[in-house]
């Protein structure tokens, strides 16, 4: 293949998927693929698709319409839809936009070379049947050059009446640990200092893997990797996402306070406040769970940052359960809180429910719930004033050089006018002097 090919990647949806077009950019280079910024001036784009919400999957649409209409002054444009909408729509993507020369699921991203070939020997490929992920031999390559993000486990089993996750991702397939922990012990030597293990549901781990305790328990958890890699040298700090608050247990909770690398931030999405939502939803937990869950993390980690997502509108939803969704936003008060309306998505069964409310209605009700945020956030903030913080500096600021930007352990954004000069200024004690609200 020709060493002067160009490539570009659009990243759309979570970090599953931004960790996914890591590892396919690093495939590319490997094949001799040079990264572009512009997508104009790229032989091989690729759109890595997320499919969460309906907006998420239209803005897909427009983007690949600007692009198949460039193929047809540039045949040999090599065109790819990866990632959730390629999953989901399949075929039919072809016959929506027969420009296209690639459409692959999430579960291929690893197989990225293998199907291009099939592309370049002149086929229109789709590749979604469900396969056993197999483990990356390439390397990624990663955006930043300190913190890396790190799949533990793939897919979900769960079965949320609203989420087209399970239906796009598959079942969970969650990597062994010595995989996970030899591409942490690479990511030390290469001077990474920071790790997020990632999976839909993370503390599904090790489920789907052989061998039980004497006393019946999986023998691989969650709580079991945190130790298992806890030592990996030069990895400084620990986190994990995404959690599921019907998993996430006491012993998880006291790994992590005694786990000294591990950051106190915990993100658990709760969806919703009323318990009726939340078994429609059929999350598996009541807010009183939730609620005991962020109790018991306060009391072994007094400062720990909480995030979390919430849906509004979910079908059926009254304005008292939406009370009780900002009531409990208002007791807990989150660091950060990532809001949504629902979304009917195909193949859901919450879809097909004749509950569903007005758009004017979720639109109100997000309107006044990321209001109430915008504020519990600002107060949450405020503790951290006049403290001396320790901040891991990822970048420059993007929007102002003569500043870095890093993270608190509690993945406070901080900024600062603190010159990098060389990779050993990473690690940075800053007063914390001002607060922005978090968006
Ligand atoms: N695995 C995670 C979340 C994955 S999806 C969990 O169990 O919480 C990320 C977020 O998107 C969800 O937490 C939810 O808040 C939101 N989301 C998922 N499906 C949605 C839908 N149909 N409409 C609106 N928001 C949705
Ligand atoms: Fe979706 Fe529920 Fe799985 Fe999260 S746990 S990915 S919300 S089905
Ligand atoms: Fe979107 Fe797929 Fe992630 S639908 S949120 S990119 S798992």
């Amino acid at each position: 293949m020709s060493a002067s090919r160009r490539y570009h990647i659009t990243t759309f949806g979570c970090q599953m998927n931004k960790a996914d077009s890591e590892r396919m950019a690093g495939i590319l280079e490997a094949m001799g693929f040079q990264w572009s910024e512009d997508p104009n001036q790229a032989e091989l784009i690729l759109y890595n698709t997320c499919t969460i919400r309906d907006n998420a999957e239209q803005k897909v649409y427009s983007y690949l319409g600007r692009q198949a209409k460039r193929k047809h002054e540039q045949p040999d444009l090599t065109l790819i839809v990866a990632g959730c909408v390629a999953q989901q729509e399949g075929e039919k993507l072809l016959r929506r936009v027969p420009e296209l020369d690639l459409v692959m699921g999430p579960q291929h991203a690893n197989r990225l070379q293998d199907l291009l070939e099939q592309v370049l020997a002149g086929n229109q490929v789709v590749a979604t049947e469900a396969i056993h992920i197999l483990e990356d031999i390439t390397k990624p390559r990663r955006d930043s050059k300190i913190t890396a993000w790190v799949n533990v486990i793939y897919g979900c089993n769960e079965r949320c009446t609203y989420c087209v996750v399970p239906n796009v991702r598959g079942v969970e397939q969650s990597r062994t640990p010595e995989a996970i922990r030899a591409e942490m012990e690479e990511l030390g030597r290469q001077g990474y200092s920071e790790v997020t293990l990632l999976g839909q549901n993370i503390d599904a781990y090790g489920r789907d893997l052989p061998g039980t305790t004497p006393t019946g328990r999986h023998l691989h958890t969650l709580t079991d990797l945190l130790y298992a890699v806890h030592d990996v040298p030069g990895i400084d700090r620990l986190r994990f996402a995404t959690s599921h608050p019907r998993y996430f247990t006491e012993r998880l909770i006291r790994a992590c306070q005694e786990l000294p690398k591990v950051c106190e931030h915990f993100h658990i999405p709760f969806q919703s406040g009323d318990n009726d939502i939340l078994k429609a939803m059929a999350r598996g937990y009541t807010q009183e769970k939730y609620r005991r869950i962020i109790e018991t993390i306060r009391y072994y980690m007094p400062d720990a940052a909480i995030s979390a997502d919430a849906i509004v509108g979910f079908p059926g939803e009254t304005e008292a359960q939406f009370q009780n969704t900002l009531k409990l936003v208002e007791d807990i008060g989150f660091d950060q809180l990532n809001t949504a309306a629902y979304s009917p998505r195909p193949g859901t069964p919450a879809a097909l429910w004749h509950n569903q409310l007005p758009e004017e209605v979720k639109a109100d009700r997000l309107q006044r719930l990321n209001h109430l945020v915008s504020q519990t956030a600002a107060e949450r903030s405020q503790r951290y004033l006049g403290r001396i913080e320790e901040v891991l500096v990822e970048e420059q600021n993007p929007k102002n050089p003569a500043q870095v930007m890093g993270r608190t352990r509690t993945n406070r954004l901080t900024f600062s006018p603190v010159r990098l000069n060389s990779s050993e200024d990473s690690w940075c004690r800053f007063v914390l002097q001002k607060y922005e609200p978090l968006a």
